[in-house]
């Protein structure tokens, strides 16, 4: 029987920047996102946005697809509530959701950055949801700041000491070389150990031994923090590090190569684009050591117009890089930005601009 709907035509190409229509011929609407790949089906969590404005009124949306170019629209994994009381009410705002599989539960973990309805961007929480199903629905458990009473594991007696003792009322006037030197030394840190620690950009890490790890920007956007998730990958052991302290990192996206972690964000300008940064370490506690932009090429100082969310490995072939085009006026309309990660002879990632590419551009 003929039917009137319009068939989108199948997706042969990875178009940067362009529109990315589903199966059903609409804009896909998964931003600051992320996938997990279960059997030979991916699945792509991401923020599903409103035409205006920055809350929420749906949730996170879930994709799936075969081959990475053709994504049907499966709803919304995670809803928000019409519960006033939740967290998760409608009007709050969800950012950059990452979704693992527990091995050893069988559950599907959600971590997101969460943002309470009416509070800007002042909770600075991480939601955590679970679901029995990789395309859920989530059920949404709590959100929190992180590692509330603890220290990083590799802070000394002296630096404890010697964070505790920073007065916040001293540091009031921001970007002072004075100020820089006590954020370093954990000026936020102290500041809100009691009540946990910020966490807003964010992903999801895990490891080949299933172990899962949070990396956040915390500290007022300041400093990342890496922080290892207990065996359900439903809250923290308590372990965690400090990432470049100071740096303003955001969008972190992280993956493993021939034994080396490599870590891509960006700067700390909103929805504007800035200069990419990458970050590499033998092992997650570090050292990590800074290496240039990995973005080659024209327009490479604004990443190509991109932010980082993810980098997804493709079989033993290669990395994509995933990124998002934001259009603050209209996020929901904001485009994506994915490109194959090249790898010189010494390992290091580089990542030049293409108008089209396949998979085969994987594997060169
Ligand atoms: C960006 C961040 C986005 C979103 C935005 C809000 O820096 O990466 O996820 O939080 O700020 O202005």
């Amino acid at each position: 029987m003929l039917s009137c709907s319009v068939v989108a035509q199948k997706r042969t190409t990875f178009q940067p920047e362009k529109e990315w229509p589903d199966t059903e011929g609409k804009h896909i609407n998964a931003h600051g996102g992320g996938i997990l790949k279960k059997g030979k089906v991916y699945y792509w969590y991401g923020e599903n946005r409103p035409d205006a404005g920055g809350s929420m009124n749906t949730g996170i949306s879930v994709y799936t697809s075969r081959d990475l170019m053709n994504w049907e629209n499966r709803g919304i994994a995670l809803s928000v509530s019409s519960d006033t009381l939740s967290p998760i009410q409608a009007g709050c705002i969800m950012e950059r959701p990452k979704v693992v599989y527990n091995r050893k539960t069988g559950k599907y973990v959600m971590l997101f950055h969460l943002e309470l309805k009416g509070q800007g961007y002042a909770a600075a929480q991480v939601g955590f949801a679970v679901a029995d199903q990789p395309e859920g629905p989530f059920r949404f458990l709590r959100g929190l700041r992180p590692n509330a009473g603890l220290w990083p594991v590799d802070f000394s007696k002296n630096d404890i000491e010697e964070a505790c003792a920073l007065d916040p009322f001293r540091y009031s006037n921001w970007w002072t070389p004075e100020w820089r030197e006590a954020v370093k030394k954990g000026l936020f840190l102290a500041r809100d150990l009691k009540g946990g620690q910020m966490s807003r950009d964010m992903t999801v890490y895990v490891d080949e031994d299933g172990t899962a790890y949070h990396l956040f920007s915390s500290e007022e956007n300041l400093t990342l923090h890496l922080a290892e998730l207990t065996e359900d990958y439903l809250d923290y052991t308590g372990k965690y590090i400090r990432i470049a302290p100071g740096g303003q990192n955001e969008a972190p996206a992280l993956f493993k190569r021939d034994g080396k972690y490599w870590l891509i964000t960006s700067g700390c300008t909103g929805w504007a684009p800035n200069e990419a940064r990458m970050y590499v370490a033998d092992s997650l506690w570090g050292e990590w050591k800074q290496l240039p932009n990995p973005f080659v090429g024209e327009n490479a100082k604004k990443t190509f117009n991109g932010q980082s969310t993810f980098i997804l490995p493709y079989k033993n072939q290669g990395f994509i890089f995933m990124g998002d085009i934001w259009n603050p006026k209209s996020l929901s309309s904001s485009r994506y930005l994915w490109l194959p990660i090249q790898f010189q002879k010494d390992g290091t990632p580089v990542i030049p601009y293409r108008e089209e590419w396949t998979l085969k551009d994987l594997m060169k």
